[in-house]
């Protein structure tokens, strides 16, 4: 079985939180540098911990913290348990503003539709994320994004479906990468790439019959498809 079928059975609008995560995180690991560890990892903004399972199951991580702001720890610990997953997958209930980790904790930091949500503001990756990873560790970030700046009736259709802040939070690759630079201030390797799983990540969300993915397929329909993207950020901490 390729390692897609064998989570086949989330794509759907119980599981999905958005275009298929899966897709995502499945190429965020496909195009990371090759020396990234993995022994102990955080993702960040885990959801339903679905994208905790892909990591323990298909990289060598011996601990995925499964850590999330809006689903309690004791809901994903069930899920984690039917799994058999408990003594390597540990489900905290905490925000990425104000993390409960020792410093230099973690070998990579993972986080797939959820950093654009709190990653967008000068200081949030210097301060609150970066200090949490060992020298020589990663953080490894999808989110959705921007191919260009819509303007006219492109941005009007934009903010209609973004439905007014949350358009805030959708970037382009260049400007994560110059966000990153300043962040890091020259102590890291930083990589920003556009994801080619656009089409398929969409295609999978709508299918799910989620309220949501309809709404977003009329948007995307009409136009949307031709400026959203998703980036795919690696930074190495030297
Ligand atoms: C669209 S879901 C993605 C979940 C999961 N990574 C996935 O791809 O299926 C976004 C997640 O980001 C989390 N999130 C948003 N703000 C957060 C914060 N400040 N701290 C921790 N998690 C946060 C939410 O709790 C939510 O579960």
């Amino acid at each position: 079985m390729s390692n897609m079928e064998k989570y086949r059975k989330y794509f759907t609008k119980d599981y999905l939180m958005g275009p298929n995560s899966f897709r995502l995180l499945d190429e965020l690991i496909r195009r990371k540098p090759s020396d990234v560890p993995f022994h102990r990892t955080l993702d960040l903004g885990c959801g339903f911990a679905l994208t905790s399972f892909f990591i323990s199951n298909e990289t060598d991580a011996d601990t995925v913290y499964a850590f999330d702001l809006w689903i309690p720890a004791s809901e994903n610990y069930r899920r984690i348990r039917d799994n058999g997953l408990e003594d390597k997958i540990i489900p905290i209930h905490g925000d990425a503003m104000d993390m409960p980790f020792a410093q230099d904790y973690f070998d990579a930091i993972i986080s797939v539709d959820a950093y654009h949500y709190f990653g967008c503001k000068a200081g949030v990756f210097a301060n609150k994320i970066l200090p949490f990873v060992k020298k020589g560790g990663y953080v490894m970030i999808a989110v959705p994004g921007l191919r260009e700046q819509p303007e006219g009736d492109m941005k009007q259709l934009f903010e209609t479906w973004a439905e007014g802040d949350d358009a805030q939070l959708f970037k382009t690759a260049a400007w994560w990468e110059e966000l990153l630079k300043n962040e890091c201030g020259g102590t890291c390797e930083i990589s920003v790439k556009e994801a080619e799983c656009f089409d398929i990540a969409w295609q999978e969300w709508f299918d799910s019959g989620h309220e949501y993915g309809i709404r977003d397929r009329e948007f995307l329909q009409k136009g949307l498809d031709k400026i959203l993207n998703f980036v795919l950020i690696y930074v190495r901490k030297n």
